[in-house]
């Protein structure tokens, strides 16, 4: 058979097409067609918004039946495109949204932007992108172990937290801390997609920098998130406004920054979007935090929310929106001080903060002043396992012994229905007892589970219910709750010189089975 040049030519060209396809979009009937001209081709359906293929060098990366899209898709949208300066722009508009896809020539990211004005009526607001499993099938992973893979896993609570080959598995346990989240993605040979958080940070999500939420799930699909807001154990207000820049960017498989530059952003006219210019900063000094424990300074209101870390008793904090904040300093996870700043554009703010958490001269203490159950039984694995999980230390009940006891033999968390009550054993000396105050610091509880205390035979009156969060807690992989202190007075005569016996009891009106019976995380505990 005789090979023409022209069958030549067009299978080099079947080989090498991102190398010839030129950057810009394309329409035809519904659907907008945007080339990066470095080998990212993106489909946008017109009807609706969703994204509907993600060619990269010629492999699809979208799944061809579930496609990425906000919330779970906008239903329909007008959507619109436009090129200039060699940025396309994408816009995705409902009565409500104006979603954006942007790209730069030569560059295999999409920039995305969210302006919303309502919070959607769904109660929570994502991005899921849905891609090949096939092209993409490694997920987020944790101590060796893909923790949000559920393909053929067995549903063991909510529908969200399942069992897979004796593990359990769940998008919750792809979470981590909003404070060290910058890019978190899903890879396969020679690719991976990565989901870049804003540089401004989660500006106009809701939480603060501990709050964690979903980041993947590997279903038939692998589904890759950007959660701007939610109610996994969520403590404040949802804002609404522009969110973002944030991006998905396509590589041949390394880790892209996770700093994304995106001042060419400033000057396209997006709905909500504050440049660098209109943004302000506020620096400061601190005293009074505990040595060793991570320094953290939050600002917020009602539309924004920042953050940064503290070193050596400073920290300086760019690109606020002008306003007036509330400031917290944070110890660790738990809040040590308050105040107020006006951020003005273009300018720096001053603040000083000196904490005044209470600093007893403790008798003992069990754990650290730190808003977090670290150090304690199981708490090294609660971020990405089920309390029930097989590879969690057995939850007791325990008893712990001042003096001989290490903090990891104390649980993390009191269960009423698993290992209630946590009983201490302390050998007082005579100048130890008298009236003192026993101190239990918790970090989040569910269905009205509160510390109540027997001290011998003293029995402490019952704690009110701590304010409730909609919300599972700790079984969906997160400690961070709203932090509460129990202070118990132990009247004189209650503890003897020689051995005593302190019993703390999950308490509650409401009731729960196993790990969803009330419960709370311990902070520490201190006796003073
Ligand atoms: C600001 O942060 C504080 C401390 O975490 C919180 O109690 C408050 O609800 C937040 N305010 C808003 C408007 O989110």
């Amino acid at each position: 058979m005789q090979i023409t040049l022209e069958l030549i030519v067009l299978s080099l060209w079947a080989f090498i097409p991102s190398a010839l396809a030129a950057f810009g979009v394309t329409t035809s009937s519904g659907k907008l067609v945007v080339d990066s001209g470095a080998g990212l081709v993106t489909t946008v359906n017109t009807a609706n918004g969703d994204i509907t293929s993600m060619l990269f060098n010629g492999k699809q990366l979208q799944d061809s039946t579930e496609f990425t899209q906000l919330s779970s898709g906008l239903g329909s949208a007008t959507v619109t495109s436009s090129v200039s300066n060699n940025i396309a722009i994408v816009t995705i508009r409902t009565s409500t949204i104006t979603h954006y896809y942007i790209v730069k020539s030569g560059i295999n990211t999409l920039y995305i932007g969210t302006y919303v004005s309502a919070e959607p009526t769904v109660g929570e607001l994502r991005l899921i992108a849905r891609l090949s499993k096939s092209s993409l099938p490694n997920g987020v992973m944790k101590n060796g172990e893909y923790v949000s893979e559920i393909n053929g896993a067995t549903a063991i609570e909510g529908s969200d937290v399942f069992l897979l080959n004796g593990q359990t598995r769940s998008k919750f346990y792809s979470s981590v801390r909003f404070i060290e989240d910058q890019v978190h993605g899903v890879t396969g040979s020679g690719v991976g997609v990565y989901m870049i958080v804003p540089g401004v940070g989660y500006e106009t999500s809701s939480g603060g920098p501990f709050f964690r939420d979903i980041d993947n799930q590997g279903t038939a699909q692998q589904e890759l998130y950007f959660y701007m807001n939610s109610g996994h154990e969520q403590t404040e207000a949802y804002r609404t406004g522009f969110f973002g820049p944030y991006a998905l960017a396509v590589t041949t498989g390394s880790v892209p920054s996770g700093t994304l530059d995106t001042s060419f952003m400033d000057n396209l006219g997006l709905q909500g979007y504050v440049p660098a210019s209109s943004r302000g900063t506020v620096s400061g000094s601190y005293s009074g935090t505990l040595s060793g424990q991570p320094v953290t300074i939050t600002f917020n209101n009602s539309a924004a929310q920042y953050w940064v870390s503290g070193s050596n008793g400073q920290f300086s904090r760019n690109l606020m929106k002008p306003g007036q904040y509330g400031v917290t300093l944070y110890q660790g996870e738990i809040a040590a001080a308050t105040g107020s700043v006006n951020v003005n554009a273009g300018g720096t703010s001053s603040i000083t903060l000196t904490s005044s958490l209470s600093r007893p001269s403790v008798i003992w203490s069990i754990g650290t002043v730190d808003g977090t159950p670290t150090g304690f039984l199981n708490a090294n694995n609660i971020e990405w396992m089920h309390p029930s999980d097989t590879r969690m230390s057995n939850w007791g009940p325990i008893t712990f012994t001042v003096g001989s006891s290490s903090a990891s033999s104390f649980p993390m968390a009191q269960f009423k229905d698993v290992n209630n009550p946590t009983t201490i054993k302390w050998t007082a000396s005579s100048s130890q007892i008298g009236a003192r105050t026993l101190r239990i610091r918790t970090t989040s509880a569910f269905a009205g589970g509160r510390p109540q205390v027997t001290v011998n035979s003293w029995t402490s009156s019952a704690p009110p219910a701590p304010p409730s969060i909609d919300s599972r807690g700790v079984t969906r992989g997160t400690y961070r709750g709203i932090n509460q202190v129990y202070d118990f007075t132990i009247p004189s005569g209650t503890l003897i010189a020689g051995s005593n016996n302190i019993a703390i009891n999950v308490i509650s009106g409401s009731s729960g089975d196993v790990f969803l019976s009330p419960n709370f995380v311990y902070d520490s505990i201190e006796l003073f």
